[in-house]
């Protein structure tokens, strides 16, 4: 007989915390005092961001990269920079972050959804393909929760259609596939060091690209327009100051130092629980494609069929907790759902273009599956401790999907 469950009332699986996040020392107190007392805190007066925009972007097989306020305002530079027309057709993915669609309506440009892989949980390259129109000017392909999507199959998309690609890499830091690192695998990419990302400074974008154009475009963007040869009240694009900050470059420069180790880290232990969950009735984790040489895991996804575990989602996701699994069902809804998507409130942007959009047709049935019955994220911090936390944590599914039908019958209660 196996253990009662912690939400019946029985001893939890796991009673420490997991590793938190960020994870800090000497190294960054001793590299954020040296930028501190330097008293030149903005980008243009220390040598902290462009250190860092270099080392990112060299790691990245890239050689430019620009450092930017955010990752929300580094997918709309991106998109700014290719100098792609007004009411350009932009397709994303449903199942990301707003930003990957708002950034593309602050670009004035409209987002078109195109469905996620059910095994992947990244765009589905024939999606993409039957998602194209005569308007059609971009992709925005996510790398979720860490994963590399298909870039050569939406790369050959590409070709085939003349689009630009920008990978939104916000989850992927150190991920690679077969074919090179994340970043360098379409002509832009745009990053995130918002808190909750696998290297942050707890607000922070990157720009990552190959092309010498791009570049200077993307830098004159995030610099109100200023170009290298100007007097600094020189103005030659409509832009804004999107500058990184010396204290959060310093920040940037002494995380950066760990990333390799965790990335490496989370992806061992990552494809360990991966591995172990398998083989449980109705859990489905995140599939690794044969290109993937290092799945970032950002957050470890899973899909969980309820009718073949025995128990639903939320049941399930309320007993993992009580057994000290911290985890969370993801997005409620996808993208187009969004209230703001339903009620069209894009503010000032696409005048004249708004008012002929109706996101409330198309359906995403995988998005929406994994949204409202089958999606279950785990955090990346979890994955940077020893093998018993991942053991821990198997051991809390394993334990659950023993006491299937008293967590029914409670869920039912
Ligand atoms: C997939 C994805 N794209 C873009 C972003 C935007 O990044 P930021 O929060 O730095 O603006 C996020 C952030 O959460 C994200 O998860």
């Amino acid at each position: 007989m196996s253990q009662q469950l912690a939400l019946l009332g029985g001893r939890p699986v796991r009673e420490r915390p997991f590793t938190s996040w960020p994870i800090f020392g000497e190294r960054e107190e001793a590299r954020v005092l040296g930028a501190l007392r330097s008293g030149r805190w903005g980008r243009l007066d220390g040598k902290e961001v462009s250190e860092f925009e270099e080392r990112f972007a060299a790691m990245h097989g890239c050689q430019y990269g620009i450092a930017i306020v955010n990752g929300t305002v580094s997918l709309r530079l991106g998109l700014m920079a290719a100098g792609l027309e007004a009411g350009s057709e932009v397709i994303v993915p449903p199942y990301t972050f707003f930003s990957t669609a708002s950034a593309v309506i602050e670009a004035n440009m409209v987002p078109v959804f195109a469905d996620v892989d059910l095994a992947t949980f990244n765009l589905d390259p024939r999606a993409v393909e039957a998602a194209i129109t005569p308007r059609t000017r971009a992709i925005i392909p996510v790398h979720f929760a860490g994963q590399v999507a298909d870039m050569d199959a939406i790369m050959a998309i590409a070709r085939k259609h003349d689009l630009l690609v920008i990978e939104d890499a916000a989850h992927a830091h150190g991920a690679s596939s077969k074919s090179g690192p994340v970043g360098s695998l379409s002509q832009l990419a745009s990053f995130s060091f918002q808190s909750s990302k696998n290297l942050t400074c707890g607000e922070g974008g990157l720009l990552t690209t190959n092309d010498a154009k791009l570049a200077a475009e993307c830098r004159s963007l995030h610099n109100c327009g200023r170009i290298p040869t100007g007097v600094w009240y020189e103005h030659h694009l409509i832009s804004g100051n999107y500058r990184l900050g010396e204290l959060q470059g310093a920040l940037l420069n002494a995380q950066l130092e760990r990333l390799d180790e965790q990335t490496k880290t989370r992806d061992a232990n990552g494809q360990y629980l991966a591995r172990r969950l398998k083989d449980l009735p109705g859990i489905h984790p995140q599939q690794r494609p044969d290109f993937c040489t290092r799945n970032a895991y950002h957050l470890f996804m899973l899909r969980i069929d309820g009718r073949e575990f025995g128990a639903p989602r939320a049941a399930i996701i309320e007993a993992l907790r009580a057994e000290g699994v911290p985890c969370s069902p993801g997005y409620g809804f996808s993208l187009p759902q969004q209230p703001m998507f339903r009620n069209r409130a894009f503010g000032p942007y696409l005048p004249g273009i708004a008012e002929g959009l109706d996101y409330q047709q198309a359906r995403y049935p995988n998005s929406d599956l994994l949204c409202q019955e089958q999606a279950l994220w785990l955090e990346q911090a979890m994955f940077l401790g020893p093998r018993e936390d991942i053991d821990d944590t198997y051991r809390a599914f394993e334990k659950v999907h023993e006491n299937r039908t008293a967590l029914a019958e409670w869920s039912r209660r």
